[in-house]
């Protein structure tokens, strides 16, 4: 007797440098509350084109590379193009809805600060097992049935994901703030279709 796990959805996590210069930056960007009143987000939507994030670029770049190229086997052909990019401030009491991020193919977090309780990310699965209309009580949860999957951040860590794949932050209860710098990527490559070669 075999069961076969046909398809997947990956979430890529690793570990990158963020220097207390970084942290303290980051504060220092103006920024505006969310149209959702549920947290502050910079001004600047491209944060990872100032010279302060350079390094912290590169660190994600090769990440994003090793993500695609060697855990999703894409062709090693790609460009990664970061299409915007921006910091996230929790204060106490601040949270973010479920959302995905619309147009774009890849992206990514990374934790500039993280005090305790201040709001797990929750991803949510999109591969219903028995379809949309029914929901079964299960014995335990396992990849096959379980709805949604939480990571609780740490400073340093690093997530990449498809853009498509739906998630949450939970509320920041704790008095101290939480800060993130969230990402979306596009990718330049060849594709053939119809035994024709297209540029994307
Ligand atoms: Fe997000």
């Amino acid at each position: 007797m075999e069961t076969h796990l046909l398809f997947s959805i990956p979430v890529f996590e690793s570990e990158v440098d963020v220097s207390d210069e970084i942290v303290e930056y980051s504060k220092s960007l103006l920024s505006d509350r969310t149209l959702n009143d549920n947290a502050f987000i910079s001004k600047e939507m491209n944060v990872l084109s100032l010279e302060e994030f350079k390094e912290l670029k590169e660190q994600i770049g090769k990440n994003i590379l090793q993500f695609l190229c060697d855990v999703c086997k894409v062709e090693t052909n790609i460009q990664v193009e970061i299409t915007s990019s921006w910091v996230n401030i929790h204060k106490k009491g601040d949270w973010a809805q479920s959302h995905k991020h619309m147009n774009s193919v890849l992206s990514g977090v990374v934790y500039l600060k993280v005090p305790e309780n201040s709001g797990d990310i929750v991803f949510e699965s999109p591969i219903e097992l028995f379809g949309p209309t029914l929901i079964f009580n299960y014995q335990s949860n396992n990849i096959l049935n379980r709805g949604e999957y939480s990571f609780t951040p740490k400073k340093n860590k690093l997530y990449l994901f498809p853009s498509h794949l739906k998630h949450s932050v939970l509320q920041n209860l704790s008095n101290d703030d939480r800060i993130s710098l969230a990402f979306n990527c596009y990718l330049r490559t060849q594709v053939i279709s119809e035994g024709k070669t297209f540029n994307l």
